[in-house]
């Protein structure tokens, strides 16, 4: 009898054993081949197949934490680029950020499908200094931190697409990470920038094109002073040898570009300064041909493009049409190598008057030293500096 029942007992837990490890195989399997099968039909349906009807293979693939990594062998005839021609349409069926990679003959295809906020309130988080928060991507937080490598910024977007809203944060942070200089130059009647002007580490504030001349220039004598300090120390640059870091950031710099005068020290300094830790940060509302040309472009790595009037202003500012269909305001697409698309944190004037007030100190009225520079006839000797 005993033993009998010891034979029952064994068989059901066999039973229970085997079904329970046969369910976890079946819902392992359905769920990675159903990642599988998609990517097979989304390629074929996208058409990235050779002409006798053969699609790549997927070697290997992982799924973790709302990402997927697909190792493809492409058959003769697919190579990356077909799948970077068909780069929009793979982003949508696979509805996420695709990034794809070449690893020796695979091709390494990346889906992140981890959603990005819709409205983030600002937060500040203690960065060293020169070091933001640019967003918050499908990855969480983006880390910037500017250098020679990552030197200047664009920001370009129709109007309440977010820009000013993006500055203001951008600058808060800036601010509060202390030990920066800020170079403040607002040629929009100085309505967006006022908040900051009485901040100790905001050394100019210019809101006519006469102003934003004197703060280039004083731009420009800064950087061949750092450039004198930087032979003296023999370091090769500021990754080597400190400098503290320095931004101008400037809100419509369309009236900079028609200005000739503007122009031409502005793109001097653009191709200069980012070698010894100064950094332009610029945004236009317009980016059209005759604001962001290409020699403006070329010197400037990162791009962040905010919903555009239309498909051509977004080609001027990311080559592609992905800033046109945004619909978010604060939704951009951060450029540098790869786009990524982040949330900007939200930011009222109110609420940064209130982060900052302990950097702010009494100051007076008008530009301090370099007014002298700019004085009479002074401005034709520009460059001496
Ligand atoms: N990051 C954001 N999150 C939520 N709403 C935003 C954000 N940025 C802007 N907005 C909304 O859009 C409006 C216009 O933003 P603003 O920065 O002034 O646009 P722009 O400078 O591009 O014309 C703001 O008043 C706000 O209501
Ligand atoms: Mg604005």
């Amino acid at each position: 009898m005993e033993i009998v029942s010891f034979f029952v007992e064994t068989f059901k837990f066999t039973v229970f054993f085997f079904s329970f490890f046969a369910l976890a195989a079946i819902l392992y399997r359905r769920y990675f081949y159903t990642e599988k099968n998609k990517i097979y039909a989304v390629m074929k349906d996208t058409g990235i197949i050779n002409k006798r009807g053969k699609l790549p293979k997927v070697v290997d693939f992982k799924v973790e934490k709302g990402k997927v990594e697909y190792k493809l062998l492409p058959p003769y005839g697919i190579s990356i680029e077909d799948f970077q021609n068909k780069f929009d349409k793979l982003e949508q069926s696979l509805n996420g950020e695709v990034k794809l990679l070449k690893e020796g003959s695979f091709i390494v295809l990346k889906v992140n499908k981890n959603p990005i906020p819709d409205y983030v309130e600002f937060e500040y988080i203690s960065l060293p200094p020169g070091e933001v928060i640019l967003g918050y991507s499908r990855d969480g937080p983006f880390k910037l931190r500017f250098s020679d490598e990552y030197p200047h910024m664009l920001v370009g977007g129709t109007t309440g697409s977010g820009k000013s809203v993006f500055l203001r944060q951008l600058i808060v942070q800036l601010l509060l990470s202390g030990n920066v200089d800020l170079y403040l130059i607002d040629l929009k009647f100085g309505v967006e920038f006022s908040v900051f002007r009485n901040s100790r580490y905001v050394k100019e504030y210019a809101e006519n094109e006469d102003d934003a001349f004197r703060v280039m220039l004083t731009i420009k004598e800064l950087t061949y002073k750092r450039f004198d300090e930087l032979k003296k120390s023999n370091a090769v640059n500021t990754e080597e040898y400190y400098m503290k870091p320095v931004f101008v950031i400037v809100d419509e710099f369309r009236n900079i570009m028609e200005n000739k005068r503007l122009k031409s020290l502005f793109e001097e300094l653009l191709r200069i300064c980012r070698a010894v830790n100064i950094h332009f940060i610029i945004a236009t509302q317009r980016p059209d041909k005759d604001t962001v040309p290409g020699s403006l472009k070329a010197n400037i790595a990162m791009t962040c493009a905010f919903r555009t009037r239309d498909a051509v202003n977004s080609r001027i500012l990311l080559e592609n049409d992905r800033a046109a269909s945004i619909q978010i305001p604060g939704r951009f697409i951060f450029q540098f190598k790869d786009d990524i698309e982040m949330q900007s944190p939200f930011l009222s004037v109110e609420r940064a008057r209130l982060l900052i007030k302990d950097t702010f100190v009494v100051k007076r009225e008008k530009l301090s030293g370099v007014l002298d520079l700019a004085n009479g006839e002074g401005y034709e000797d520009y460059s001496l500096y």
